[in-house]
């Protein structure tokens, strides 16, 4: 008795492998066919009267009763297979699309190319701008100490930005001097750097940097970019910074873009402006967009000198100025765009990024 069962199941198994193997060995051979004669043949050699796959389908008899039905289901599968292949392989080789003959002269098909991220396209366009008047670029660390990020630029402790609503700060033991570890918040915390760096005045540094602030929603994204001017000589004044604002306008936005300065106030600035711009639609008229015919641009103002003090720089002798504001803004503002979501600029979508 269990000679038979084992009989039985070494059969169907047998069979099983036989027409799994018939299969592939069919269909790479089918692959290697280019005429219809060739494809019309094969055909034959399976399903003619004395074909492979038919002499296959008689040994079905010698199977047990009870395991037909599962090996003649297989066969019927791999039977309506070979056949949709091979009529499919019929149709290429009438449609001459598997013939060894190759146009040389045909245009290719050209490779998509990509191109540089939008942030990156205008830091390129601003530092550029920036050095054609003197300034060279620097960058600093984005995960720096409380006192470059606030103490040196003149915040007290218990000014708002240093709260942990405003700031990322890193889990490790704080510094006696220098406080704790934030996730840079501005790139003001470049100043006090570049004035160590320099040791002494003249400066005239652009800082284009990666900022963190903890922030996500559609206007806001928790990693966005900065860019910070530094100016500091003796004799620099209001009318240097002005001056430098109609340029980079003019540079930026275009020839026929006007900017005012409005009062208002930074720790580490004074006196501080705010920097408006006209806007791009309506040319400083008014608009749905700009409202009063202006747009905000960045923050500026002269250093503050306990910030020079903090740089070890002698506010008797030397002045200087600062302006910080934000590449994403910028760069909208000049393209007179109005993304939806500012977090699609990082969500490296390919569908969105193509557009620029
Ligand atoms: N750091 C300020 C901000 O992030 C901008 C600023 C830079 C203002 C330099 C004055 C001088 O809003």
């Amino acid at each position: 008795m269990f000679d038979k069962i084992y009989y039985v199941v070494e059969k169907a198994t047998n069979m099983e492998k036989e027409l799994n193997e018939l299969e592939n060995m069919s269909l790479v051979e089918l692959a290697k066919l280019k005429s219809d004669k060739d494809v019309n043949a094969l055909y034959l050699k399976l399903f003619g009267q004395n074909g492979n796959f038919t002499k296959l389908l008689k040994k079905l008899k010698e199977i047990p009763q009870s395991e037909r039905p599962i090996i003649g289901i297989l066969a019927n599968k791999i039977k309506k297979n070979l056949e949709e292949k091979i009529s499919k392989q019929k149709k290429l080789v009438a449609n001459n699309q598997l013939s060894d003959w190759l146009d040389v002269t045909a245009p290719g098909t050209p490779p998509k190319l990509g191109h540089l991220h939008i942030v990156s396209q205008t830091i390129s366009e601003v530092t550029r701008i920036f050095e054609r008047i003197g300034f060279t670029r620097r960058r600093y660390p984005e995960i720096e100490w409380e006192w470059y990020s606030f103490d040196s630029l003149n915040m007290p402790v218990n000014h708002p930005a240093r709260d942990d609503f405003e700031t990322f700060f890193i889990d490790l033991p704080p510094n006696l001097k220098m406080g704790k570890v934030v996730l840079s918040p501005h790139t003001s915390s470049g100043q006090v750097r570049e004035m160590e760096r320099a040791g002494k005045p003249p400066i005239r540094m652009i800082n284009i940097a990666k900022c963190y602030r903890p922030n996500w929603d559609i206007s806001h994204t928790p990693m966005f970019h900065q860019f910070e001017g530094l100016v500091i000589d003796k004799g620099i004044n209001i009318t240097h910074l002005k001056g430098t604002f109609e340029y980079f306008a003019k540079e930026f936005f275009g020839k026929d873009r006007k900017i005012r300065l409005r009062p208002f106030h930074f720790q580490f600035t004074e006196p501080s402006f705010e920097v408006d711009i006209t806007c791009g639609f309506c040319k400083g008229r008014g608009c749905r967009l700009c409202k009063e015919g202006w747009m905000e641009l960045c923050g500026s103002g002269m250093v503050h000198p306990n910030v020079l003090k903090a740089g070890k720089i002698d506010p008797m002798k030397y002045t200087g100025y600062a302006f910080g504001w934000g590449v994403e803004r910028t760069y909208m503002m000049k393209q007179g765009l109005k993304i939806d979501d500012l977090r699609l600029l990082y969500s490296n979508d390919i569908r969105f990024l193509e557009q620029f």
